[in-house]
């Protein structure tokens, strides 16, 4: 029966199409019941499609025995129906007595229904464990488990269709900036650095792995070297990293790849695509080009190189101040504070609008004390101009508390909040604190942009960090990004020293993209090398094919990757990238629906000369 139905008929409109200018229209939807509600002899069900709801009555006098089937029908089931498009509001209830189908505005077809004279029942379904619903009651894992179920619901529709839209503007744009879409492997050789790999044992290769792409990185210079120019695609990236609320362990980058361009040519470029994808999604003028921060002053004012620039509660470095001051400023904790290698003093004000009570305050102290700090320091600056609530600065001078109003200019009424110790400890106690002090006060909503898009280069970061464990520089992301010319001379005397043309895209506090123009000296390459403690051989047994391509006439070239998932849950306002994913994986890095990572058998482990450590549960 089925087949025939969908064989002999055709579907004429989808769930979401027919308005009032449809009325008297006779059309064929086809879709799944959502809910059914009884009115006496009427039965209301709304049928539901990827495209929205269409309100269908069974009324005994237009189809009796489509109207006595109704009566089994259950959520989920799937339907297909054949009417005649009605205004809604005429139906009165014999029953009731009153008007059983009012219009409805939220609805885009409330205005219509469709009374129903066939109908035929492609299948039934069995209870769902949870209501297919906007706001779903049902917990996480229970989602999961049943995602195809999750999948059905509105807010996820909608975010993958959003999603699937921006995939297919993209690649216009792309394609129409003259970029090739070409394809990289997945499975690569192991190169050290950069984030941890998943390896693939190799069954023709005893003892022998593949690491999955970390990202396209090394063949997309390498089609710099090739000649293609400009390069792009929407690709799969695998890292087996902590995974948090805006991290996978399997993600999308678009990623781009460009030769004879300045750092200013790949921001036109990205500019111009979040252009198209906010103008064509949202609706919105996004302006350009974005404002650029220099990665210093980022890290001085937020603490992070992403920084959230929706609000202000900007950092105040007092570094200075308390080393100058030295044991004059009778802080001892500050002073002492400064005096251990990487030391340092910062303060933040929360002005005496924000009325932060010290209930807020001691919360405020859990948190940071979450994130390893001691405690929060704190001054309160009462109207008389004493300092309150400051045990910190109890036997502190007027030199010390004069300068840290002038340095912070906080008044008074306002609260001045510190951290200090070790710089990198400082800085992401800071910047966390930032952020969460301005969602308590409301500054910006808990998750979701709320209306303000804040676009930020931020450039000119240091190409090397020290790595305190190894005691030795590292390359601060990659070893083949280009230091600025001006820096050069320090690769040898000073590496702290030299900045690169790095360069990450930051919307609302999240890294959306990141990229750089790259190094094709081999000259400075090998000086990068020595810089990082990398010998010669060392660098060609573990870069080799890449060293050698670079000698091979290599233009200059640079690039950068936008992380796709953050940029389709920054842009549907998604909680977390697992509403922007249709198969995410859990935090623990699981799918809860088909049980993966799963266990295999000795058998298929011996074919891959693999043995598992792992002791039997
Ligand atoms: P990078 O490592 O900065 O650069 O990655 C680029 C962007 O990818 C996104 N991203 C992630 N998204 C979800 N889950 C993850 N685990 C994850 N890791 C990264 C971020 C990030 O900004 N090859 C270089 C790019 C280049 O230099 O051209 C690269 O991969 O939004």
């Amino acid at each position: 029966m089925a087949t025939q139905f969908i064989t002999q008929t055709k579907r004429t409109h989808t769930c979401g199409a027919l308005r009032a200018a449809d009325i008297g229209k006779e059309v064929v939807l086809f879709g799944w019941v959502q809910n059914r509600r009884d009115h006496g002899t009427l039965i209301f069900i709304d049928l539901r499609d990827r495209e929205g709801l269409t309100q269908i009555v069974f009324d005994p006098d237009l189809g009796k025995e489509a109207h006595e089937r109704a009566q089994q029908l259950r959520s989920e089931w799937v339907l297909g129906i054949r009417g005649k498009v009605r205004a809604r509001g005429q139906q009165m209830s014999k029953k009731e007595g009153k008007v059983v189908s009012a219009t409805n505005e939220k609805l885009s077809t409330g205005e219509i229904e469709v009374e129903v004279f066939e109908m035929e029942i492609f299948n039934k379904s069995e209870t769902p464990p949870f209501e297919i619903s906007e706001h779903v009651k049902a917990g996480e894992e229970m989602r999961f488990e049943h995602r195809y179920l999750d999948l059905r619901r509105r807010p996820i529709q909608q975010a993958l269709i959003t999603r699937s839209k921006m995939n297919a503007l993209t690649r216009a744009y792309m394609v129409e900036n003259g970029f090739l879409e070409l394809e990289t492997p997945f499975m690569g050789k192991y190169t050290p650095g950069g984030a941890r790999n998943f390896l693939v044992p190799s069954r023709l290769n005893p003892g022998k792995f593949y690491a999955l792409a970390e990202s396209p990185q090394l063949y997309k210079q390498l089609f710099m070297v090739a000649g293609f120019e400009r390069y792009f695609q929407i690709v799969k990236c695998f890292r087996d990293e902590a995974l948090r609320l805006d991290r996978q362990p399997e993600f999308t980058q678009i990623d781009v790849e460009m030769s004879f361009v300045t750092q200013d040519d790949v921001f036109t470029i990205i500019e111009g695509l979040i252009k198209t994808l906010w103008k064509n999604v949202l609706g919105i003028d996004v302006p350009t080009p974005f404002r650029r921060m220099d990665f210093y002053e980022s890290m001085s004012k937020y603490g992070n190189d992403k920084p959230d620039l929706r609000f202000g509660l900007e950092h105040v470095e007092l570094t200075e101040l308390v080393k100058k001051l030295g044991a004059e400023g009778g802080a001892a904790m500050l002073s002492d504070a400064v005096a251990q290698k990487n030391g340092i003093v910062k303060a933040m004000v929360v002005p005496a609008k924000y009325a932060l009570s010290r209930k807020d305050t001691d919360e405020l102290e859990v948190f940071v004390q979450g994130m390893g700090a001691k405690g929060l320091g704190r001054a309160k600056i009462s109207e008389t101009g004493e300092w309150t609530q400051a045990p910190l600065f109890k036997t502190a001078s007027d030199a010390l508390k004069n300068g840290i109003l002038e340095a912070t200019g906080a008044q008074k009424g306002d609260l001045i909040l510190f951290q200090f110790g070790k710089e990198s400890q400082v800085h992401t106690v800071m910047a966390n604190l930032r952020v969460q002090i301005a969602k308590k006060l409301k500054l910006i909503p808990e998750y979701g942009s709320g209306g303000v898009w804040n676009f930020l280069w931020v450039v000119n970061p240091p190409l090397f960090e020290f790595d305190e464990e190894a005691n030795q520089w590292a390359a601060a992301h990659h070893a083949f990004t280009r230091p600025h010319d001006d820096c050069v001379q320090y690769l040898e005397t000073d590496p702290g020293k030299v900045k690169c043309h790095r360069y990450d895209v930051v919307l609302n506090g999240f890294e959306i993209g990141g990229g750089s123009i790259r190094l094709h000296s081999p000259e400075v390459q090998s000086r990068v090398f020595k810089a990082l403690g990398i010998g010669d051989e060392e660098a060609r047994e573990k870069f080799g094919f890449l060293l050698d391509a670079l000698k091979y006439g290599a233009p200059p070239h640079g690039g950068i990757a936008i992380g796709m998932d953050r940029l389709a849950m920054l842009l549907t306002n998604a909680e977390s990238l697992r509403d922007v994913i249709p198969f995410p994986k859990t935090q623990k890095g699981t799918d809860l629906m088909t049980g993966a990572p799963g266990d295999v058998d000795e058998k298929q482990l011996r074919e891959l000369y693999v043995k598992s450590t792992a002791q039997p549960k």
